[in-house]
């Protein structure tokens, strides 16, 4: 196999060619192509699967849809994401591995690359050199078996013998790609008014001098057209473009040597990119795709052509870089309680992270805790979070302490006995080696984390201290990354410098625009020039640059937040949520604006077009409770918004 995907020929009955429908329902649930041919003409109609999820296609078959894997197990030394992606079952640091030098096989497969399995030792040997004998190219590396001989691609001058000749017509031995009668010759070229000029399925097309022919063939739009010939600029530029490959090609299996697969597998962007480089142009020709690209239907690009234009896109680095997020009702291969199935994989020789998510499938006592992740991390089905000491109640049952004493959880009193850090009444925390409740930390006392410390106070450098009470250039602890929010700090913002490697409060830098666009993988600036994040992607494919800590987000998140913290000492010293700030009508509200403020500092770009998607609303279902009970005349509103990642508040 030359090329990862050898498409099956379309074939015409008699001179008509297949016909391609797109429709919008598949007639079987997980169908991607149904076949009927009561007209006597092959007729697909065409329903692209969900992301993640590949349709092959087979002449005169119907098809369904399955993970890519299912399909086409990979190679040793092809890209992995798990064991279950390798024919060997074994999956070593994002490649597939097999069967070591001098170990028994049975077939080439099974051996690592640069081997093959020598049908008389039974074991997998080294590949061989050029100007070896041979009897088939999967014995010889980075070269062709020509005339019995391991020979360099396309070397050999006109005249010379050549026997390896393609389905296509090339000669994989000749410097022209191209033999006649056996020997190397000079290769025939298409008319010049030819070039994409259809024809009629199953009849000749011939070449500029009418000597060489090839049979017209049909592409999806139910039209047919003449192939490329070997003496065509598109075969030529294929021919000498090879040498830019071959020196990672020698890392491939020799049965799947010029495979997507294996390329990326390198996670090399420059071997990646001289790899899509050449094999959109050599797709022209080795997999017919000079004549399949001639169609227009979506349906039909999106499965049938989807490899294809995805080497294309790539090439012209214009490729799909954010993770897919996408409702699915294929569950396969799911694991007990999981309600977002998540994966790196290749699907359509496109490497990408998708998020699959799954409607109700957690029933009523439980919620699914989707969590925001750039890796692929699968989401869980988990209990509806119970309430703590402090939080609002109407029976027990709701309570981490099974106490609802007038309508607030009761936890364990001062020096009472208790077992986990939030089991005590609000002002309080568990010992968890004493095991019994103590006073937090007030003022100035002495912390090692913001858990022990007042509900209204968190700890910095050791100490607890009323939140942003740090003055500019004052000491705070460590922030996420060298620049990030402060709790600690009057400005909300502090940097770290890494020469004095301490973090200290400066004043908070301002985006250039709020949501600009962005490509994944760079940076983001700040009005200043001085600080940058990384750009992020939305659920809705599209990248955006995050906010920044001076931003109306942050300003009112903080603004709001500072509303709530003296209510904090009737809540949970440990755990604060929702069920605490709900029992005075006026401080939900604060807290509900300091949610969606929140979300919206942090989550900026997951939150577009979140409004109204099932999987906006399974991630950010947080974030749109709390924006629908505030006045969202100053929120980024309609077009934005995020996700609390959990229940579970913020002072910790
Ligand atoms: C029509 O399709 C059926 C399968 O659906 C197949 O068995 C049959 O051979 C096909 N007929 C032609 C003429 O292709
Ligand atoms: C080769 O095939 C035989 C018979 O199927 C099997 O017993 C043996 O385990 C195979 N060897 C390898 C290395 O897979
Ligand atoms: C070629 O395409 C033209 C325009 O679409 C059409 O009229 C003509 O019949 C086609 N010729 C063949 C041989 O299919
Ligand atoms: C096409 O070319 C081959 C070999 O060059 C020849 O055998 C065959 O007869 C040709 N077919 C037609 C229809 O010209
Ligand atoms: C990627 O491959 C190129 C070409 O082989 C090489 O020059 C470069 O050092 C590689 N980059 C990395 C990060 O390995
Ligand atoms: C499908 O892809 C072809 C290129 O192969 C392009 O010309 C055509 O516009 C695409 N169709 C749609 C609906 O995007
Ligand atoms: C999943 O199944 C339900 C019920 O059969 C259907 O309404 C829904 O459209 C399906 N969703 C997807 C993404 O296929
Ligand atoms: C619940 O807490 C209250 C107040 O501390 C206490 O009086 C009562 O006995 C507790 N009830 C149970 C069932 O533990
Ligand atoms: C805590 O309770 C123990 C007995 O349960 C008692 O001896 C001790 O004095 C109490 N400590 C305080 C500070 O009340
Ligand atoms: C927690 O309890 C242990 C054992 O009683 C005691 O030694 C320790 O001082 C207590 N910690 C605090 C912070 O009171
Ligand atoms: C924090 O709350 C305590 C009561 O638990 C109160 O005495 C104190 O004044 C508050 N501190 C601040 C800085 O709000
Ligand atoms: C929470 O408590 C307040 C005041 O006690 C009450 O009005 C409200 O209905 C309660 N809310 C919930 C959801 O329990």
């Amino acid at each position: 196999m030359l090329l990862g995907l050898l498409l099956a020929p379309l074939l015409a009955s008699g001179t008509s060619c297949p016909v391609f429908n797109c429709s919008s329902s598949a007639a079987t649930s997980g169908q991607c192509i149904t076949y009927t041919n009561t007209t006597g003409v092959d007729n697909y109609l065409v329903t692209p699967c969900v992301a993640g999820l590949y349709c092959g296609f087979e002449s005169k078959a119907s098809s369904t849809c399955k993970y890519p894997t299912d399909y086409m197990p990979r190679y040793p030394g092809e890209y992995c994401f798990d064991a279950l992606d390798c024919h060997s079952g074994t999956c070593l640091n994002g490649k597939c591995s097999g069967i070591s030098s001098g170990n028994p096989c049975n077939m080439t497969y099974e051996c690592n690359p640069k081997l093959y399995c020598d049908s008389i030792s039974d074991k997998c040997e080294a590949l061989l050199n050029i100007g070896n004998a041979c009897t088939d190219t999967s014995q010889c590396s980075n070269s062709v078996c020509d005339s019995l001989v391991c020979t360099a691609y396309f070397s050999k001058a006109n005249g010379q013998p050549a026997t390896e000749i393609s389905p296509q017509g090339l000669a994989w031995a000749c410097k022209t790609g191209f033999a006649k009668g056996g020997l190397c010759a000079a290769p025939p070229v298409s008319p010049p008014t030819k070039v994409v000029t259809n024809c009629t399925a199953g009849e000749v097309c011939k070449d500029q001098n009418g000597v060489s022919n090839k049979t017209c063939t049909c592409s999806y739009n139910g039209k047919a057209y003449c192939p490329l010939f070997e003496g065509d600029t598109q075969v030529q530029a294929m021919i000498t473009g090879i040498q830019t490959i071959l020196p990672y090609n020698i890392n491939c299996h020799t049965l799947n040597r010029f495979s997507y697969e294996c390329f990326v597998a390198s996670a090399n962007t420059t071997i990646t990119s001289d790899y899509v480089t050449w094999a959109a142009n050599a797709q022209l020709y080795l997999n017919n795709q000079w004549v399949l690209q001639h169609t227009s239907q979506i349906c039909v690009n999106e499965t049938l052509q989807a490899s294809y234009l995805n080497i294309v896109n790539q090439s012209e680095g214009k490729i799909q870089q954010c993770p897919v997020y996408t409702e699915t009702n294929y569950t396969e291969g799911w694991t007990a309680n999981m309600c977002i199935f998540a994966t790196d994989d290749i699907y359509y020789s496109n490497l990408m992270t998708t998020f699959q998510a799954k409607p109700s499938v957690c029933g009523t006592s439980q919620y699914c805790n989707a969590i925001v992740t750039t890796a692929a991390t699968s989401s869980y089905c988990t209990p509806i979070a119970v309430r703590y000491p402090g939080d609002n109640c109407t029976v027990g049952t709701q309570c981490s302490s099974n106490n609802c004493t007038n309508n607030i959880c009761t936890g364990a009193a001062f020096n009472q006995t208790c077992r986990v850090l939030s089991d005590c009444n609000p002002g309080y925390y568990c010992n968890t080696t004493g095991s019994v409740c103590i006073a937090a930390v007030p003022q100035g006392g002495v912390c090692s984390s913001s858990l022990y410390c007042q509900a209204n106070l968190t700890c910095n450098l050791g100490i607890c201290i009323p939140f942003y009470s740090v003055k500019l250039n004052g000491p705070v602890e460590a922030v996420s990354g060298e620049h990030g929010f402060s709790l600690a700090c009057t400005t909300g913002f502090a940097v770290y410098n890494s020469t004095t490697k301490n973090t200290t409060c400066k004043t908070a830098p301002k985006s250039k625009s709020v949501n600009a666009k962005c490509t994944p993988g760079q940076l983001c600036k700040d009005s200043s020039g001085v600080y940058s994040k990384m750009c992020q992607c939305g659920t809705n494919g599209v990248a955006y640059c995050p906010t920044f800590e001076g931003d109306s987000a942050a300003t009112k998140m903080i603004s709001y937040h500072k509303k709530i913290i003296a209510y904090q000492s009737n809540c949970n010293t440990v755990v604060i949520d929702q069920w605490c700030y709900n029992k005075s009508s006026t401080i939900y509200k604060y807290y509900n604006n300091y949610v969606a403020y929140q979300n919206e500092y942090e989550n900026a770009p997951l939150l577009v077009d979140s409004r109204d998607s099932f999987i906006g609303n399974l991630y950010f279902s947080v974030y749109w409770a709390a924006y629908d009970q505030i006045d969202h005349s100053s929120s980024f509103g309609a077009s934005l918004a995020l996700s609390i990642v959990s229940f579970v508040a913020f002072n910790i």
